[in-house]
């Protein structure tokens, strides 16, 4: 019999799709379709920068040629080649503060100093933005300007405008990372970067959350001359990406079922996504948020003084697991203002992969975790 929510654990850990949000029936068509049609295209080792078809619809949707995609396994993989790429010895990399995890240890794994430049409600601290490029120009910054991991808060426009000046004035690359933007639950998107200036955009997105993760595709829109040497990287790497997943994934935007998965998976995330907003409000009064607009996060910081020493074993006890809220945190901007405090009240609540049921419950028993 299956377990009750009150007896199982909630798991406020993953930010993934729900189960109930896989195509699989329509991805096994889209496999066998594929690989009868182009079996040689789909099997053989192929194109390091990506399945051809695949790139070409891509470039398509960008009005931009095919040399300008790279397309391969997973968008983190991407950050990864991009890293060892652009990042020189004593360089800096500059991140929103809290950011994606993995992101930051990607970047330092490949020898960056990884700076956070902290978050407001309306994206990054822009002042504190200028004062760390005055200090030193960074080899690139790491955006997610839509509905961020794991804050949940979307850069404004005028931000937006600001941060594309800077790159140009001061010639360093912007990363944007848009894999939720599509998920919008209220109200108007705000234009993409590359919209308003590409000339210092490296824009990347992925297919994870729009149709199933293990299909491993992320793409990175950029100069072909960046894309050329990436996909030696990439040659060098893996000879070359997971081309039957590539060509499953052109055959599903190509039979037209893209855009009617989206609308599903809005209809399914957007309950849970009023059902968090609400069960923190109710059950968390003094936390501070920011509502998201969309995507798959909402993250709370408890109030300075609030019981969270111990918290994640605490909550674990009750039946929640949580992440460290340490994790997202890389060094800060301002060696006098030191993050760690901030980090420990942090906590980040993705909330797609769990029932309306599920998410008040998990609010109320991390109520009673912080409370005890
Ligand atoms: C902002 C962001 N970028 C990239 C990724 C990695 O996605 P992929 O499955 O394409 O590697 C994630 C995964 O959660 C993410 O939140």
């Amino acid at each position: 019999m299956a377990a009750t929510v009150a007896q199982e654990t909630i798991l406020f850990t993953r930010g993934v799709p729900a189960a109930e949000a896989l195509p699989a029936e329509q991805l096994a068509e889209c496999f066998a379709a594929v690989v009868k049609r182009d079996p040689v295209g789909v099997l053989q080792y192929g194109n390091a920068a990506g399945y051809p078809p695949l790139r070409r619809r891509l470039a398509e949707q960008y009005q931009l040629s095919d040399d300008h995609v790279f397309v391969t396994n997973g968008s983190l993989q991407l950050m990864d080649l991009l890293a060892a790429l652009l990042v020189k010895p004593g360089d800096t990399v500059l991140v929103e503060q809290p950011s994606y995890d993995r992101a930051i240890i990607t970047f330092r794994r490949r020898g960056a100093k990884v700076i956070g430049i902290p978050l407001e409600s309306d994206g990054l601290d822009v002042g504190r933005l200028e004062a760390q490029i005055r200090q030193k120009v960074p080899a690139f910054i790491y955006l997610i300007p839509d509905f961020q991991n794991p804050s949940g808060s979307t850069l404004s426009e005028a931000k937006r405008r600001r941060v594309l000046e800077l790159a140009a004035q001061h010639g360093f690359w912007m990363l944007e990372d848009v894999p939720y933007r599509r998920l919008r639950y209220r109200g108007e998107s705000p234009p993409m970067l590359r919209e308003i200036d590409p000339s210092r955009v490296l824009t990347m997105s992925s297919h994870s959350k729009l149709i199933a993760p293990a299909l491993r595709v992320g793409h990175l829109v950029a100069p072909p001359e960046i894309v050329a040497a990436l996909a030696k990287i990439g040659e060098d790497t893996y000879l070359s990406p997971v081309h039957p997943a590539q060509a499953m994934l052109y055959e599903y935007v190509n039979r037209g079922w893209l855009e009617p998965n989206v609308e599903r998976l809005k209809q399914l995330y957007a309950p849970r996504w009023q059902a968090t907003i609400q069960a923190v409000k109710r059950h968390l009064p003094n936390v501070r948020f920011t509502e998201p607009d969309g995507g798959f996060f909402l993250s709370i910081t408890f109030p300075a003084g609030a019981h969270t020493g111990n918290l994640l074993e605490r909550a674990k006890q009750g039946g929640l697991a949580l992440t460290d809220g340490r994790a997202f945190f890389a060094e800060p901007d301002d060696p006098a203002v030191p993050q760690a405090p901030e980090a420990e009240r942090f906590i980040r609540l993705p909330f797609c992969a769990l029932t309306e049921q599920q998410i008040d419950e998990g609010m109320r028993r991390l109520a009673r975790a912080v409370a005890g």
